[in-house]
């Protein structure tokens, strides 16, 4: 197995089987630590910078949250606006990137162009994570989601999952991705105009995926073990900022892609998980959330161990 010292996480398109269990294994080990709310000093020598040139509730406090359970410190910032890439002189990723390489041992960024973070390991001497660039890819928050099929379901090969939602979303490509390494026949729902792209479809099938797409959500939720959901009303991910009046009337999420209440108890497997990453429109009502089908509160748990695994491992605090 590659080593993860020093190694960049981008993509989960190069991610191997055996990598998978590694990380999951260390987050393990790691666990107790965020459980028991004891800081450790594993990496009280490391700093973090956080460059996120998106709003991000969970990525970046995650992130945070794990350096700091582990000893280390954290810089950055959380908008561009408040830096030289967001005025007058919108200063490029590498120009940026070869100030942060000084400033700390690690970067995480999201970014709302597709490639940024690419671009940023190009030119940085340190680690750079992908905390999620425009429509590309979120691999912490997938490697989130299959962390947690593993401790709730005790596996994650056999299990089947019905991915629902906006086919575009980062977080769908980080998880066909990963799926290619399981067994994990996949089935995908969105509406039309938000379906698979005809080029992922050509690199899931280039992996051997087991996936299919269907129409309804109330047809393919029956056979799912993991039921994994994303907005279908949502922001532009290739803006910075994508900001709405509260009271601004941006349509709700139409039935066939919502799991209510209802739709679980009457069409779903009794002991199937329900995922989501977060944040969510109409899609998951509320009254869901203390279902036993529901997981995402587990995963804002399990984001923060995954992210103390992550660092440990790129550090080289731990192989
Ligand atoms: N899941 C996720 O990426 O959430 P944030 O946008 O809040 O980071």
């Amino acid at each position: 197995m590659r080593s993860f010292a020093g190694r960049d996480i981008l993509s989960l398109k190069d991610f191997e089987r055996n990598e998978f269990f590694r990380v999951f294994e260390i987050a393990e080990k790691l666990e107790p630590i965020a459980r028991n709310r004891k800081n450790t000093d594993l990496l009280k020598e490391k700093t973090l910078v956080t460059a996120f040139y998106q709003p991000s509730t969970r990525t970046r406090l995650a992130h945070e949250a794990a350096m700091i359970r582990l000893g280390g410190q954290v810089t950055g910032f959380s908008d561009a606006k408040n830096t030289r890439a967001g005025d007058f002189y919108l200063e490029s990723i590498k120009d940026t990137v070869k100030m942060l390489e000084f400033y700390g041992d690690m970067i995480v960024m999201r970014h709302f162009q597709q490639g940024a973070p690419h671009e940023a390991a190009k030119w940085a001497s340190i680690p750079v994570i992908n905390g999620g660039d425009g429509w590309g890819e979120h691999p912490t928050q997938v490697l989130t989601d299959l962390y947690t099929v593993l401790r709730e379901k005790g596996r994650i090969d056999g299990l089947k999952w019905l991915a629902v939602g906006d086919m575009r979303m980062r977080t769908m490509h980080s998880l066909g991705y990963a799926l290619t390494q399981f067994d994990c026949p996949i089935t995908f729902v969105s509406p039309p105009d938000m379906s698979l792209t005809d080029e992922f479809q050509d690199e899931l099938k280039d992996f051997s995926l087991d996936y299919k797409i269907a129409d309804h959500v109330e047809e393919a939720i029956a056979d799912a073990d993991v039921i994994l959901v994303e907005p279908v009303v949502q922001p532009d991910y290739t803006k910075s900022r994508d900001e709405r009046d509260a009271d601004s009337d941006v349509g709700m999420t139409p039935d066939n892609y919502k799991i209510t209440r209802e739709l679980l108890s009457t069409k779903a497997k009794s002991d199937a998980i329900l995922l989501h990453s977060l944040p969510r429109m109409d899609e998951i009502p509320v009254d869901v959330d203390i279902t036993r089908w529901s997981r995402y509160w587990q995963e804002a748990f399990n984001g923060v161990v995954m992210r103390m695994a992550l660092l440990a491992l790129i550090s080289g605090k731990m192989e």
